[in-house]
């Protein structure tokens, strides 16, 4: 199941991006960012652990997704695509009208999810990440030219 992110998550959150991430945020840093106004985000439950989520920061019609995992133990069941296309439909819902990310060049399963969801590699930014990977830039133009 899909639900809206809330406050209550971000232990299991932190916890999460541990196990996924070399470099993850802090249980401070999610706290910090899922209090803002301008955050929105998405949890996938399975009973009551959250075995997934997806956050974005928002201002004016602009978003940039930020944070996006999946447990381990919990992968390639259409978890992360759900749990994007429900973040993608309530920044559409804040009439959002172009969603951007950065992604590692090398990881290749979220390249490929972003793309299978709509966006485009549109650019790189050189050295980007803590130890100096480049990112590529991926755009999902929602508005209402679409
Ligand atoms: C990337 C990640 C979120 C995918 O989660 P997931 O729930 O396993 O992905 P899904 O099952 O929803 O897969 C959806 C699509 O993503 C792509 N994908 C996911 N895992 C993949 C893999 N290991 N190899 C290749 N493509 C993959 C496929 O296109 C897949 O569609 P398909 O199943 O029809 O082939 C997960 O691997 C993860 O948490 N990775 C570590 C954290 C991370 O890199 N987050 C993104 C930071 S930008």
């Amino acid at each position: 199941m899909i639900r809206d992110w809330k406050s209550s998550d971000n232990v299991a959150i932190a916890e999460l991006e541990k196990k996924c991430f070399s470099y993850p945020w802090n249980y401070d840093m999610v706290c910090e960012t899922q209090v803002q106004n301008n955050f929105c985000g998405v949890v996938a439950v399975i009973g009551e652990k959250v075995v997934g989520y997806a956050g974005a920061i928002f201002a004016m019609d602009i978003a940039d997704i930020a944070l996006v995992a999946v447990d381990p133990e919990f992968r390639r069941q259409k978890i992360a695509e759900s749990a994007v296309k429900a973040l993608i439909d309530k920044l559409i819902e804040k009439e959002i009208e172009k969603i951007f990310l950065e992604v590692r060049v090398s990881n290749l399963p979220a390249r490929s999810l972003y793309k299978k969801v709509g966006f485009q590699e549109i650019g790189i930014r050189k050295n980007y990440y803590e130890d100096a990977e480049d990112a590529i830039v991926m755009a999902l133009v929602v508005g209402s030219e679409n």
